[in-house]
């Protein structure tokens, strides 16, 4: 559906101008959609239909935004960016008007691939169990990582919160692994492993459904998701 908006509100949503410095814009006449300029900030346009150009740049007009971030340890999956180690805090000011929210939490310790988006609907479709989104983690213990794991793991471990659903476990090294759930639960891995008396060293997300963590995103970077990179998260 796309919504009918004034020019003003539909620049301040999607960037930072405020709504005065969008009124002053438009009054010098360096405003234009559809390569029409702007007389008034109560102008009405489709959201989704304009071309917008402010001060002689395109403006990039967008529903919803999908950030990936190769998320560091030491920050937390908390929406309330005021708190200093914020994951929100990773993304840049151009997005701070978006209400956006990590698709899923990873602990203060967990490294890797999150996606941070202000699309509520996207986000339930990849975390819902009932989807079967894969999430893949890499994974080191304490303890030798055994084939009884691997087989507990593929019927499903129980919990004090119920019995998990079947889960890939692929043994790389000694005390290395990959993790691959359809769901996620409270610490799930780390308790899952301490079932079997293993404490987890590492625990680093490379994967949600098709995508793995591009090579060249570096800890603490963020960047917008092409569109090849969204599909392939939500494909199965
Ligand atoms: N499982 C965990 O225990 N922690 C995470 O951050 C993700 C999955």
């Amino acid at each position: 559906m796309n919504i009918i908006k004034r020019i003003d509100r539909i620049i301040s949503e999607q960037t930072n101008y405020s709504r005065k410095e969008i009124k002053k814009l438009i009054s010098k006449g360096l405003i234009y959609v559809n390569d029409q300029q702007v007389k008034k900030p109560e102008c009405k346009f489709e959201e989704n239909d304009i071309v917008l150009k402010i001060e002689g740049k395109e403006i990039d007009i967008k529903d919803h935004i999908y950030l990936i971030l190769n998320k560091p340890k030491g920050f937390v999956s908390t929406t309330d960016d005021v708190k200093e180690n914020s994951v929100l805090n990773l993304v840049p000011l151009k997005y701070k008007k978006r209400n956006l929210f990590p698709a899923g939490r990873l602990d203060k310790d967990t490294t890797g691939l999150m996606i941070i988006t202000d699309d509520g609907g996207f986000a339930h479709n990849i975390l819902a169990p009932n989807k079967h989104v894969k999430k893949i983690y890499e994974v080191k213990i304490d303890i030798p990582v055994s084939s009884i794991m691997k087989e507990e793991f593929a019927k499903g471990v129980i919990l004090n919160d119920g019995v998990c659903k079947s889960a890939e476990l692929n043994i790389k090294e000694k005390y290395r692994a990959e993790v691959i759930l359809t769901e996620g639960r409270y610490h799930q891995i780390k308790r899952m492993f301490a079932c079997f008396k293993a404490k987890v060293i590492e625990l680093n997300r490379i994967g949600i459904g098709d995508l793995y963590l591009p090579k060249d995103l570096k800890i603490g970077d963020v960047r917008e998701v092409t569109k090849n990179e969204l599909l392939k998260i939500q494909e199965k």
